[in-house]
């Protein structure tokens, strides 16, 4: 895709972080904007800011781990602006502590978002985009943590492999059938957004309650060091750019940690060199 003006962008998770700046960067690109994100006050705050860069914005406050909510996102994006040209397939959420103790719910709240939320995406964008015969962009966001392992935090990990294997898989599909849509999966390692502080983005199903779990070192670890590793992360004003020249450039794989890429290669030659993991690779 290498047109954007008067195209239409669909935006999860556009409230904050990648999705609010990647919304910032298609009203620069006199794009309409759709931003659909859960927390409907920041939502209101980000869609003004895009708003006076001079977009036409659509604000839908809704959760991308609800089927139905997605559908209903598509309705709306196309009864405002008649088609859907670009999605930014973004809502994800962190959590952390081992798989023996994080509640079930966590999980689920986890794969809900990060799984199930991308996969309801490609579900009920990808006939709209196939219908349109337009020429088409989708990027999903996994992560560095889609691409090697840490013991931190397996639900998290779980969930951004499974991204990898969804867009791999979804493309092979699209290319093979030398569709209109082209895709890209953007593997960030950390950046300084709001991501540490999504506890407060649960839906009512997933919130936390009196399960003892919220009050322990493990729960309270994993926020810290969630908190720690995205603080000190890249500063975010490189994102836009990078995921647009991966749109332009039709570039699959956006990797913006190079420091990653030898280690990203050692977990692979280890598996072809029939070596076992350790824990030692992710500290090089
Ligand atoms: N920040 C990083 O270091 C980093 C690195 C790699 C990948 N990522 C991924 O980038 C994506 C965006 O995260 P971010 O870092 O910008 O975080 P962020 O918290 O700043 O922004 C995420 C946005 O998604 C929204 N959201 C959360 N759950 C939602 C739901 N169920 N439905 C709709 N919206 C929902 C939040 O309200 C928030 O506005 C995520 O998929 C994340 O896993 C982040």
């Amino acid at each position: 895709m290498k047109e954007f003006k008067n195209k239409t962008a669909v935006i999860t998770g556009a409230a904050n972080g990648f999705g609010f700046e990647v919304a910032k960067e298609c009203a620069r690109r006199e794009m309409k904007v759709v931003m659909a994100d859960i927390d409907g006050e920041d939502l209101k705050k980000s869609s003004q800011v895009v708003k006076d860069l001079g977009a036409e914005v659509l604000a839908v406050e809704m959760d991308t781990s609800v089927f139905e909510e997605m559908e209903d996102l598509a309705k709306k994006a196309l009864d405002a602006f008649g088609s859907v040209d670009l999605l930014f397939n973004n809502a994800g959420v962190v959590t952390s502590g081992s798989i023996w103790e994080m509640p079930l719910k966590d999980w689920e709240w986890t794969m809900g978002v990060n799984v199930w939320g991308m996969m309801y995406g490609l579900r009920v964008f990808v006939p709209i985009m196939l219908k349109q015969k337009t020429p088409c962009h989708i990027v999903n966001v996994s992560s560095v943590a889609g691409l090697l392992t840490t013991p931190g935090m397996p639900a998290y990990h779980t969930t951004k492999f499974a991204v990898v294997g969804m867009t791999e898989a979804a493309n092979y599909q699209l290319q093979a059938m030398n569709a209109n849509i082209k895709m890209s999966l953007y593997c960030p390692g950390f950046v300084q957004t709001d991501l540490h502080n999504c506890d407060k983005r649960r839906p009512e199903r997933f919130a936390i309650d009196d399960d003892p779990y919220y009050q322990s070192a493990s729960y309270k670890t994993g926020l810290a060091k969630a908190k720690h590793v995205i603080t000190t992360g890249i500063p975010i004003n490189s994102v836009a750019q990078s995921v647009f020249t991966g749109i332009e450039e039709e570039q699959f794989y956006i990797l913006t940690h190079p420091q990653y890429n030898p280690v990203i290669g050692l977990r692979v030659k280890s598996m072809l060199e029939g070596k076992n993991p350790s824990a030692e690779l992710f500290r090089r």
